[in-house]
């Protein structure tokens, strides 16, 4: 497309602007002053253009190209090589008027091509430096491609195991999920987001989507105002806090308002009372979809609807893009409206340092930055400290040479493609160690004997019986069983979350033989696994590690690794448990006495989960005592001390995740049973102790009255500090 003359001067202005500007928009008025002038020599399609999102990967080149000059899009996702990123971005800034650049959106997780443990896994370390480093590095190697904005952190609060995309967060509890959606932020946007190699961040899914009912991905969620606010928006009000300049709106509704047109959480909540300055995206169609589900009665009433609430770009979907100018000719849709969403968009662009730089990465960075030796021991380290050791009866593990030779079964033991997870982004098979590959390299092949034994959905006798012969030689069997990658993630909701049928016929032959028996969980969800837990001697739960998986699991398995992660999600007994959260209310008659029917609880099932939230054994063995609580009575203003002496009464040395919950007992809006408030992970060396202390202000503990106001109510407060959030060291305090 040819250029009109007065590109030349439109140009020129802007190349005066751009000189006279600051250096980026936190830094003062310039910035502000850049965008305004650019948006007063805007026309209305040009803006509208800046509204809409495509995907490249459902369009292809030619098509993209076309609408980037018939309609002046500002964004792509799922452009997945360099040379069509430059190629697109070249395009609008030489072949559009405005020149405005493109900005690429991708769904960058948990790694770009280094890929680190599923987002949950990570959360079981409970150790946000480590997992900021992951981010950090996961923004390298995306903006070394050219990626300027990534789809990431997954900050949903998940309490129901059936949801595929539990896999894809920081699990069920809100304090622990504000820490690491800091962290994530953090690390995708480093401190400089100028800088070529941070990339925006983007905490989705804005808002409530983990609370869909019955587990059911894109289902409707139906939420308390209390719960809301005290449950599922203070994540995002930590990314927010933390710097996140994007959102993505939900697909859900929320109380009947879908949330991609919900002008109370978008607008109101989100944009005014945090003040949030960046844009909202909608989640895919999520706009369109408000024809289906009954909010609007056609794509047009759904962008003004969408617009007006607050979500400022449009991600596919195309009504913004056919409908947003006939709003604005006919006088529904006012043009300040498009105005100031269209500035949230630039501001962003100006922010990332788009104007000045609107190609990122190079041959050279994509060469050095990517697979780095560095990366890759990173995918290993956080790898090491997401496994979560479930059980381990009489000291099986770690194992050593009296252990050998060792049997692997099961059909993950040899998978590559399993281990990298949902969302793996540029991640490959190929870059994995499964765990066969780094057992014979830990052990030697000789001392290793393998047989699949079963497909996850599939048996046969033939497999079986070569599993069986193999069992029969083997000192130890390690079992690997679970999930396969499409087991979880997007759409990946499941009505039954145990382990196959065919894996739980294996895993019984197996046993029958009488042998040690390992099983190493593979998964993306907690599993409902009580055959298993009473019956095999010691479960490691691995998740999805990554690239790393196979040399991670080893380490811990033969004790070159002292696991020390815990759960961050409760495993039920049965999939009729959930939804399931430690941190639920008491009710007026909780589950005490056995044999009472009268209570809460379930006629065939005992109370209680299988392994409870916070959860996880070490080879070492902590001892807690000493439990000082000061002062005993406080005021609002106050902050509690708490101390506690923790022991390693073994001669391994290891790490505790060491948890501090409260309940306020009686208060104006009934509490849960127990809230996580702090945690420190400690490193103690045999036979040694630390005094952990922890400091907690009296605001904290607080909550969103019935009028959603944050309130301390004065009373009494009981307090727990231990290793999981089922046990520990109890004490009191109270709020005058
Ligand atoms: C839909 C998913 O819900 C969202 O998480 C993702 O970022 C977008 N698709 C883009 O891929």
């Amino acid at each position: 497309m040819k250029k009109p003359k007065s590109t030349l001067l439109f140009l020129f202005i802007a190349l005066f602007l751009w000189l006279n500007t600051g250096i980026t928009f936190s830094s003062g008025r310039p910035g502000r002053n850049f965008i305004d002038s650019l948006l007063q020599t805007m026309t209305i399609d040009e803006k509208i253009g800046q509204l809409i999102q495509i995907d490249f990967s459902a369009v292809g080149k030619e098509k993209a190209i076309e609408y980037i000059l018939k309609y002046n899009v500002g964004s792509f996702l799922n452009v997945w090589t360099p040379e069509e990123i430059k190629l697109l971005q070249e395009t609008a800034l030489k072949q559009t008027r405005t020149g405005v650049p493109l900005i690429f959106g991708l769904d960058v997780i948990h790694g770009y091509r280094t890929i680190f443990p599923i987002p949950l896994a990570e959360s079981c370390s409970w150790n946000p430096k480590l997992v900021e480093k992951s981010a950090r590095i996961a923004a390298i190697e995306a903006s070394a491609h050219g990626i300027h904005w990534t789809f990431a952190p997954m900050v949903d609060i998940a309490r129901d195991a059936r949801w595929g995309r539990i896999a894809e967060g920081a699990g069920e509890d809100t304090y622990l999920g504000c820490v690491m959606a800091e962290a994530r932020v953090r690390g995708f946007q480093g401190n400089d987001l100028s800088n070529p190699t941070t990339i925006v961040a983007c905490p989705k899914h804005y808002v409530a989507y983990g609370a869909c009912e019955g587990g059911k991905d894109y289902n409707t969620v139906d939420i308390s105002p209390a719960t809301l606010y005290q449950v599922y928006l203070p994540p995002f009000a930590a990314a927010i806090n933390a710097g996140a300049l994007t959102v993505m709106s939900a697909f859900n509704e929320i109380n009947g308002i879908p949330a991609s047109a919900n002008e109370y959480t978008l607008r109101e909540i989100l944009k005014k009372r945090w003040g949030f300055k960046g844009f909202v995206v909608s989640d895919y169609n999520a706009v369109a979809e408000l024809v289906i589900h009954g909010f609007v009665p056609d794509k047009q009433n759904a962008a003004l609807k969408a617009i007006t609430a607050g979500v400022d770009m449009e991600m596919m979907g195309f009504s913004y893009l056919k409908n947003l100018k006939m709003l604005t000719e006919s006088g529904k849709l006012p043009v300040a409206i498009v105005d100031s969403t269209v500035k949230r968009i630039l501001y962003v662009k100006y922010e990332l340092g788009l104007f000045k730089n609107p190609i990122y990465g190079s041959e050279k960075r994509r060469k050095n930055e990517t697979l780095k030796s560095e990366f890759i021991n990173h995918a290993r380290t956080i790898a090491r400290e997401s496994i979560v050791l479930l059980k381990n009866k009489n000291k099986l593990l770690p194992l050593d040479e009296s252990s050998f030779p060792v049997a692997l079964i099961g059909p993950l033991a040899a998978s590559k493609k399993d281990l990298l997870g949902s969302w793996s982004c540029a991640g490959k098979p190929e870059d994995v160690i499964s765990i066969l590959e780094a057992l014979e390299t830990r052990i030697g092949g000789k001392n290793i004997l393998y047989a699949k034994g079963c497909e996850i959905e599939r048996w046969s006798e033939k497999d079986l019986k070569k599993a069986l012969r193999v069992a029969r030689k083997a000192k130890t069997i390690i079992l690997v069983l679970g999930e396969t990658r499409e087991m979880s993630g997007e759409g990946g909701s499941r009505a039954y979350i145990g382990l196959t049928e065919s894996q739980l016929r294996l895993t019984k032959a197996i046993t029958r033989l009488k042998k040690p028996v390992v099983v190493v969980l593979v998964n993306g969800r907690p599993l409902a696994i009580p055959w298993i837990a009473q019956n095999i001697p010691a479960i490691i739960e691995s998740w999805q590690l990554g690239i790393q998986h196979g040399p991670a699991v080893v380490d811990v398995l033969f004790g070159d690794c002292n696991p020390s992660g815990k759960l961050t999600v409760s495993f039920p007994k049965a999939t009729g448990q959930e939804p399931l959260y430690y941190n639920h209310k008491m009710t007026g008659r909780p589950p005490i006495k056995p044999g009472n029917r009268f209570e809460s609880k379930y006629i065939d099932l005992q109370p209680g989960p299988l392994f409870p939230f916070g959860y996880g054994l070490s080879y070492s063995k902590f001892i807690y005592s000493e439990l000082k609580i000061y002062p005993k009575v406080l005021r609002p203003t106050d902050t509690l001390l708490v101390t506690v002496k923790i022991t390693n009464d073994s001669d391994i040395p290891g790490k505790e995740i060491v948890q501090l919950y409260i309940r306020d007992v009686s208060a104006s809006l009934t509490r849960p049973v127990k809230e996580l408030k702090d945690f420190k992970k400690v490193y103690i060396r045999p036979h040694e102790h630390k005094i952990v202390t922890f400091r907690l202000p009296v605001s904290t503990c607080g909550f969103y009255n019935s009028k959603m106001e944050w309130k301390v109510e004065p009373g009494k407060f009981k307090l727990w500090v231990g290793p999981s959030s089922a046990e520990g060291l109890t004490g009191e305090f109270e709020i005058k």
